[in-house]
């Protein structure tokens, strides 16, 4: 099993020239598959860039807001192992500024396609566009500078909660830090601590609590300004008002982006604009919350059986 210091290593190595995504893309990887994985994350990393094409892709707009990003997955297929196919026939859209909610159950193949749309794998069928342009026309950093990521094992690394927050950005003033703190309704809490924004965090004998660092790492996201987000709803309990006050900041990250959602909660799957249920690497049923009900297959049986106890009245 890989070390958590090799992980470390990798990260600051990586952190050198790279946006956050492929660090954590990475890091989730090399935790999840060993190291064969991380001899793959740095092959890939070595690989040249393409040419930079007109039209940069994470490029603000003009007023300076993020632009807002449609995706889409055509018939993509995809395996991490040679004759073990996985995602089949795959075709997803998420409009500017809408929200996708993956569902499914462990193993369907969620986190694979979040790993496709960040490009830390390349697609072996179909294709993946990127406001029209397939992911092939572009260089790996211009697809990734487009995405911010807020998962659910908080990735936070040893280092001050300035230097956490400003991970991928380091030319971030010290007012862009506390308004993105701001955003995330974390400024606050950094601010009760002795050593505020110079506090340094050090992985388990840290006394932050689980819903802080999910805050802080919503502020990271806050900084980098993605037009499109992939966010992993926490399942792990924190108290009702940090709870809500994740909630909060979440909802206001999202406005104006598109997002794609691996989701836990109801309400959350409820308010997507689509909602794609997954199943053994295929989408088995898409559709908005009504939508799906009303067809009384996959998702109503979902539904039904993990949260008609929350909708009771
Ligand atoms: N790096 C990997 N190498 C090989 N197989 C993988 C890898 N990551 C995930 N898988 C397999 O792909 C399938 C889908 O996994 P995943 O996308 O993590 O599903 P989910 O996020 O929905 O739980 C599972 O069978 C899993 O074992
Ligand atoms: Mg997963």
């Amino acid at each position: 099993m890989i070390s958590l210091g090799a992980v470390q290593a990798f990260i600051q190595y990586s952190q050198r020239f790279t946006s956050p995504v492929i660090q954590i893309a990475g890091q989730m990887n090399v935790l999840q598959s060993g190291i064969v994985s991380a001899g793959r994350v740095f092959e890939f990393l070595d690989a040249p860039e393409e040419p930079q094409l007109p039209g940069r892709p994470g490029e603000s707009a003009p007023d300076g807001t993020a632009p807002a990003r449609r995706v889409r997955l055509e018939q993509v297929s995809f395996r991490y192992e040679p004759g073990t196919p996985l995602i089949d026939d795959l075709t997803l859209e998420a409009a500017p500024g809408r929200t996708v909610a993956i569902v499914g159950p462990t193993g369907a193949g969620k986190t694979t396609v979040v790993n496709l749309l960040v490009r830390f794998y390349e697609i072996d069928g179909g294709r993946i566009l990127l406001d029209g342009v397939d992911y092939r026309d572009l260089s790996r950093e211009q697809v990734r500078r487009n995405f911010g990521m807020v998962l659910q094992d908080t990735w936070l690394f040893h280092g001050t909660i300035r230097d956490n927050i400003g991970y991928g950005r380091a030319d971030a003033t010290d007012e862009e830090i506390v308004a993105a703190a701001r955003a995330a309704h974390v400024d606050d809490f950094v601010r009760t601590l002795p050593d505020g924004y110079a506090t340094v965090l050090d992985g388990e004998a840290s006394s932050i609590s689980s819903g802080q660092k999910q805050l802080l790492t919503i502020a990271r996201a806050f900084l980098a300004d993605p037009g499109i987000l992939i966010l992993d709803e926490a399942t792990s309990s924190v108290d009702t008002r940090t709870e809500t006050m994740i909630q909060e900041a979440m909802a206001r990250l999202q406005a104006g982006r598109t997002s794609f959602v691996i989701a836990h909660r109801l309400s959350t799957i409820q308010a997507a604009d689509t909602i794609v249920v997954m199943d053994a690497g295929r989408v088995v049923e898409q559709g908005t919350h009504q939508e799906l009900l009303d067809r009384g297959g996959c998702y109503h049986g979902l539904y039904h059986s993990q949260f008609s106890d929350a909708l009771a009245p």
